[in-house]
Formats: structure tokens, C-alpha cells, sequence
């Protein structure tokens, strides 16, 4: 039969899915069938009711169909789109001081540590661990100067099988802790080592990303370097931009010649379509004019611009201005390592901004829902492979029970799928959600790679 799709149906799933679209922030598909091939591809979504010629078509057994339970449903797995995994041991902690001051009191004496490939082995396994059993089915992670524990991150992303993109993180200036430094010269040459032996290693999921820390580490001379080396081997960057006050204005006296924060880093071809920026609290509309211009992307990291008292990113007005929007944890100045969090801490914030201006147009729970989701994929430009329940993109998903044993959610007043994801959002933990899948496999509950 020439019909015959080439495809082999490895697993097929029946119940309620709820996705984003790009016209649609929920979309909910009840009683629906989806099909996962064996290289972790949905293969086809249907109804129910086709079950029969479904399994025809795509000769599976409709015996093999895995049913959900009530109160259970699908949704995409969550994407992380900026999260220190070199932070995470004192994520919870260190949170009383500003950016700047914060940096130099705790984060840079413990990211000099990550020297000792034990420490950052121990570190980067219980941060991945933690994000995929909060749903972070996608992390788009910073590492620190270390191109060996940078790498270690990437392998135990690929080991755990977390979709990632890790970052050796650069920085040749304006800091005053020892033995946390890099010349320019090594900065640039070990950016490059990094690359060539993480993708010297294949991993599917896992890539690097370039990063410059954020514009007052770096000198001109390593920016221009690092935009040089994203742009030849076609890679994605990440790094901060606008967060604080403080900092806005440092860069102003780094950078006299430029006419912006944002202009510093399209200067040195740091703005691309694979561009992600974490914060830019305070760019103001010609900034985020440039962004859209470029197709660079940003992150909004709500627990983080709230715990350092940063500032409040309007999102509203990044959206007006149709800028690629994800949500990010910024651990550890955001302190929670979950994605349901940053879900939680973006409404906090658009509605802290309405009841300063009630004539703010408050995000709805289902526009937070796509940016933690489709939103992320397309901020990483990864959308083409996940982000939704899209025929030919990868099974990237969450198997919610909103009534697990032992989770937050014990009474349920209307089964209406769209309440049932709304509490999940506001109420629900990681015991709601009880299996985890990337690229179509089952990476939650863990099975522990062997060395
Ligand atoms: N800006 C430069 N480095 C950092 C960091 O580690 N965390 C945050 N939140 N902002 C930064
Ligand atoms: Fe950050």
C-alpha cells in the first residue's frame, strides 16, 4: 500500500492534551490520540473516535494505546530559557543585596569552585535532575569560565536526556575575585574548545551556546570576538542585558560610544535570530524596536527581578512590540528552580503593574501558559522541533495528574480541562506530574545513567 506512512509508531497516548498555538494560548484536544514514532516524533493527533482507522494507517495495535486517567492530561514540557545551573547549591539563599554587590559577594566565589570537576559534577546533576522533575523538559543553561565543567554539564544533560543548551560563560573584566578571570585571549580560545568538543561529542539534544556573561564582564574586544564565533558556526547566544538600574548605568560609562545597552550588543553582532537576553527591565521601546528588527529574543525572569529588587519587565509592551518572549528561573537570583514558579511570578508581576496603572492590560493565566511553553521554544528558536503538539515536531511532554496522591490539589469543583490546568499552574508541584518525556522518552521517574 503505497499510503503506507514509513514511519514506525513507537508509543500512542489517548486522552486530553493542552497546547499553545501561535492563534490560540490554550488549545485543548479532548479525547485525542497521538502517536510518537520511533525517532520521538509525533507522528499523527487525532480523535478517539478514529481509533480504528488510525491504527490502519499507521499499524500500530489499538490494544497498545496508553489511556489517561481522569483528571490527567498532556501538556508541552516547560522550556527554561535562562537558568544559572552554576548557581543552583545556594539557590534559596544570598538574596539581600543588589545585582552588582550580589555578584561579587556570592556568585563569582562560588563559580571560581567549578575548577573541581567533582564539585560541578555534584552540583550540575542534582540541577538537571531538579528542573526535569519540575517539567523543564528544555534548559537553556549558563555554566561558568570552566570549559571542562562546562562540558561535564552537557553530558549530564545528555545522560539524564534533557533537551539543553549550555554555555561556558565568558567574562574578561571588572572582576575582583581571584582566581575567577580569563584573558580575553583564553576566553576566546577556550569559547572555541568548548564548541568544537561538545559538538565533537553528538549528543542529540544538547548544544552551546555562546556567552558572554553581560556586556560590564566583557571587554569590546571579547564581544566582537564572541559575536565572530557565534556567527561563523551559526550558534545561539545568551547573555543579560538591562536588569538594574545600577548596572544600565555602568554600562553607560563602559560603553560611552554606544547609543544604548541594546546597541552595545548589536555593535559586536550579538543581536541574531538566536539571540536570547535575560531581564531588559529597562529597555526602553526603541531597544525593543531593535530586538524584533534583529529577531533576538528575551527572557523574563520574574523571581529573579523581584528577589534582587531589579525592577518590573512589562511584558505587555514586549509583546506589543512582538518580540519573541520565554520565561526564565534565573536561578539563583531567582530562587526556585521551577517553571511553575516563573508561571506564578510573571502574573504576580503583570498584576503588581495593574494595580500601579489599571489601565495595564493584565496577563491571563493562558498567555503565561504559552510563554512557559511555545513561547520558550521560539525565544530559543527551537520551535521547528518543540514547543507544542505539532505533527513532525519532537514528543516533549508532561503527563499531569491534577489529583496525584500526596500533590496540592485535593478537591476539584469543575472538570472543565481548562480549570484543571489552571489550578495545575497555581497550585500544582512536581508530584502532579508523573511522567516527563523528551524527544518521546520517558526521562521522569529517573533512570539513573551508568557510567
Ligand atoms: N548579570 C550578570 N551575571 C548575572 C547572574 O549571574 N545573574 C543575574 N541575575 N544577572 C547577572
Ligand atoms: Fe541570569
Amino acid at each position: 500500500n503505497s499510503d503506507r506512512p514509513t514511519t514506525v509508531i513507537a508509543d500512542v497516548y489517548r486522552g486530553t492534551f493542552i497546547h499553545s498555538t501561535q492563534t490560540t494560548a490554550v488549545q485543548i484536544l479532548e479525547d485525542a490520540l497521538l502517536g510518537v514514532d520511533t525517532q520521538g516524533k509525533i507522528a499523527f493527533i487525532g480523535k478517539g473516535k478514529e481509533l480504528d482507522k488510525l491504527s490502519q494507517t499507521f499499524g500500530f495495535s489499538p490494544s497498545a494505546v496508553t489511556q489517561l486517567k481522569q483528571y490527567e492530561f498532556f501538556m508541552p514540557g516547560m522550556v527554561d530559557t535562562h537558568i544559572h545551573a552554576s548557581q543552583y547549591s545556594y539557590a534559596g539563599t544570598a538574596l539581600d543585596m543588589p545585582l552588582l554587590q550580589w555578584l561579587n559577594t556570592y556568585t563569582f566565589p562560588v563559580e571560581s569552585r567549578f575548577k573541581d570537576l567533582e564539585f560541578a559534577k555534584r552540583v550540575y546533576t542534582h540541577v538537571v535532575k531538579r528542573t526535569l522533575r519540575n517539567g523543564t523538559t528544555t534548559a537553556c543553561y549558563f555554566a561558568t569560565i570552566h570549559t571542562d565543567a562546562s562540558l561535564l554539564l552537557g553530558q549530564i544533560a545528555n545522560d539524564f536526556g534533557q533537551r539543553a543548551l549550555v554555555g561556558k560563560v565568558c567574562m574578561d573584566r571588572n572582576n575582583s575575585v581571584k582566581h575567577y578571570k580569563e584573558t580575553s585571549q583564553e576566553s576566546q580560545e577556550e569559547t572555541c574548545r568548548f564548541i568544537a568538543e561538545l559538538l565533537n561529542k553528538k549528543y542529540p539534544l544538547v548544544k552551546p551556546v555562546v556567552t558572554p556573561r553581560f556586556a560590564p564582564s566583557c571587554t569590546g574586544a571579547l564581544l566582537g570576538q564572541l559575536g565572530a564565533i557565534a556567527k561563523n558556526n551559526h550558534l545561539h547566544i545568551q547573555s543579560h542585558i538591562s536588569e538594574n538600574t545600577e548596572e544600565v548605568k555602568l554600562v553607560k560609562e563602559l560603553f560611552p560610544e554606544s547609543e544604548s545597552y541594546t546597541d552595545v550588543y548589536h555593535k559586536y553582532n550579538l543581536l541574531t535570530d538566536k539571540t536570547v537576553m535575560a531581564h531588559g527591565c529597562y529597555l526602553s521601546d526603541k531597544e525593543l524596536d531593535l530586538f524584533r528588527e534583529t529577531g533576538a529574543s528575551l527572557s523574563h525572569c520574574p523571581n529573579s527581578n523581584i528577589s534582587l529588587c531589579s525592577g518590573m519587565l512589562n511584558i505587555r509592551n514586549v509583546l506589543n512590540h512582538k518580540v519573541k518572549l520565554g520565561l526564565g528561573t534565573d536561578v539563583a537570583g531567582g530562587y526556585s528552580a521551577s517553571m511553575l514558579d516563573a508561571v506564578r511570578r510573571a502574573l504576580d508581576t503583570s498584576k503588581v503593574l495593574t494595580i500601579q496603572d489599571p489601565d495595564h492590560d493584565t496577563l491571563t493565566f493562558e498567555e503565561v501558559f504559552r510563554l512557559a511553553t511555545l513561547g520558550g521554544s521560539q525565544a530559543l528558536s527551537l520551535d521547528d522541533q518543540t514547543g507544542n503538539f505539532e505533527v513532525g515536531k519532537d514528543f516533549d511532554a508532561l503527563r499531569v495528574d491534577v489529583v496525584a496522591p500526596g500533590a496540592p490539589i485535593d478537591l476539584i469543583q469543575n472538570e472543565d480541562p481548562k480549570i484543571l490546568l489552571e489550578k495545575f499552574l497555581n497550585l500544582g508541584d512536581d508530584r502532579n506530574i508523573v511522567e516527563v518525556f523528551v524527544a518521546g522518552r520517558n526521562v521522569v521517574p529517573f533512570t539513573e545513567p551508568t557510567d
